[in-house]
């Protein structure tokens, strides 16, 4: 199977934080702009990869594939047949190991969080779509990547050889912008 596409998606604080100290993300987060672009993304995308407390909340989220990230387990445990959805250990099973379960061919993948999903992707993502939130601070909140608040996700996205191109603003009057890094 040829090597699918992979994506991550965040909008983060301007301290770089995808959630607050108790792990909630707050409102100052959510923009219907930035949701609509996130929908867009995995609308395209044929699994959805993230942690535990992690799960989108769209149309089409019931009819998606999913690999469900888990520090239990003795590698992948498959919970639903249709869509196919597994608790995956990664620490237990490789991630193309994990791909091959799937009866139909994974071609473009969404890592949509939280941290350390995000941090395991580093050096493996073609594209990550980072979108901040403008006037919002999560002082102690959760950390896009474990390297912040060390660093600024963008030294850390650079660190791993990944560019900033394009800047797509979502929302004008509240000044909400993505911008696309991509493998150099
Ligand atoms: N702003 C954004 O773009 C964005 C994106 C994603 C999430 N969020 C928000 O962030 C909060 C949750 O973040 P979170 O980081 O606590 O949650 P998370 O990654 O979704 O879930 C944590 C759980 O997932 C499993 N897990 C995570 N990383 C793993 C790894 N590398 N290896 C194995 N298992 C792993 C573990 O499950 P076990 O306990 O089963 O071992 C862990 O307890 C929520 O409020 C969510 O809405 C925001």
């Amino acid at each position: 199977m040829p090597d699918p596409v992979i994506e991550g998606y965040a909008i983060v604080s301007e301290d770089g934080m995808l959630a607050d100290a108790a792990g909630v993300m707050p409102q100052g987060l959510v923009f219907e702009a930035d949701q609509r672009f996130f929908e867009r993304g995995l609308g395209a995308a044929d699994l959805v990869v993230h942690g535990r407390h992690s799960r989108e909340q769209q149309a089409r989220s019931a009819e998606r594939r999913r690999l469900i990230l888990t520090r239990r387990g003795p590698g992948l445990e498959q919970t639903s047949s249709e869509p196919q959805v597994f608790a995956w250990n990664p620490a237990a099973l490789a991630f193309e190991d994990a791909l091959e379960a799937f009866t139909a061919p994974v071609t473009r993948v969404g890592v949509i969080g939280g941290t350390d999903v995000f941090g395991l992707f580093l050096d493996r993502y073609d594209v990550f779509y980072l979108t901040r939130a403008p006037g919002v601070r999560l002082p102690g909140g959760r950390p896009v990547f474990p390297e912040v608040p060390a660093l600024t996700p963008e030294e850390v996205l650079a660190r791993h050889g990944m560019v900033a191109r394009e800047r797509e603003v979502l929302d004008a009057g509240k000044g909400v912008e993505v911008v696309a890094w991509r493998r150099e």
